[in-house]
C-alpha cells in the first residue's frame, strides 16, 4: 500500500465523489453528482480526501455557517456556505468497502475538526442515524437527540462538537 495522502476537492475530483458516494449510501441518501459539483465549486476547501495511489478511499464534507442546527436544506444548497461562519457542518462521511476498519474516516474526521478549530470556529455539527452516536461521541461529538432532518427518510440525531 502506497502512503495515503489528504487533500481538499478541485472539480475534477467530482466524478470519483459521486462514485464513492453511490457506493456508500443508500440512492436516497446519496448526494448527487450534480450536487457534489456544486458543493465543490463554492467550497472544495471543506471536503477532506484521503487516496490510496491514485484511488480515492474515503471523504468527507460540509459548509460553514452562523445557523446553530443541520438542516435538510443545507445539504442542497452551495449558496448557503458562509466562509466565516461559526459552525462546520459534517454532512458524509464516506469510506469505500475495501478500506474499511483501517482508521481512514477517522483520519479525516480528525483533520476537519483540527482546521476548523484552527480557523476559529465555534464547533462542528453533524446529523447520523443511532448506530453511530457511540463513534462520533468518541471524537467529543456530543448528542443533542433527534434532528428535525428527514434525509432520505430516515431517523437522524444531531450532534455537536463545541470548541
Ligand atoms: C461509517 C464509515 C464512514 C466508517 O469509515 P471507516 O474508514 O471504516 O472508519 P474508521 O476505520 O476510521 O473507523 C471504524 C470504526 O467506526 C465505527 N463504525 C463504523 N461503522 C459503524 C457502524 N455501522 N456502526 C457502529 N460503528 C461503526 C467502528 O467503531 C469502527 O471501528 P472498528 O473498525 O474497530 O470496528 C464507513 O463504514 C462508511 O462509509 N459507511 C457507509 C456510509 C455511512 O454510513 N456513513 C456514516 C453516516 S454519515
Amino acid at each position: 500500500m502506497t502512503e495515503m495522502r489528504v487533500t481538499h476537492a478541485v472539480p475534477a475530483d467530482v466524478p470519483a465523489l459521486a462514485a464513492l458516494e453511490a457506493l456508500c449510501f443508500p440512492a436516497a441518501e446519496a448526494a448527487s453528482e450534480e450536487t457534489l459539483r456544486g458543493r465543490v465549486q463554492a467550497y472544495g476547501n471543506h471536503f477532506y480526501l484521503l487516496r490510496d495511489g491514485e484511488t480515492l478511499v474515503s471523504f468527507i464534507d460540509g459548509l460553514c455557517t452562523d445557523r446553530p442546527d443541520l438542516t435538510d436544506d443545507l445539504f442542497e444548497n452551495p449558496a448557503a456556505h458562509s466562509e466565516n461562519g461559526a459552525w462546520q457542518m459534517l454532512f458524509g462521511v464516506n469510506t469505500h468497502p475495501a478500506w474499511r476498519g483501517q482508521g481512514c474516516a477517522s483520519r479525516l474526521i480528525r483533520a476537519m475538526i483540527a482546521d476548523a478549530k484552527a480557523q476559529g470556529r465555534s464547533g462542528l455539527v453533524l446529523t447520523c442515524k443511532e448506530a453511530l452516536v457511540g463513534w462520533y461521541a468518541s471524537f467529543g461529538f456530543v448528542s443533542e437527540g433527534l434532528s428535525v432532518s428527514e434525509h432520505g427518510g430516515a431517523v437522524w440525531y444531531q450532534m455537536r462538537l463545541r470548541f
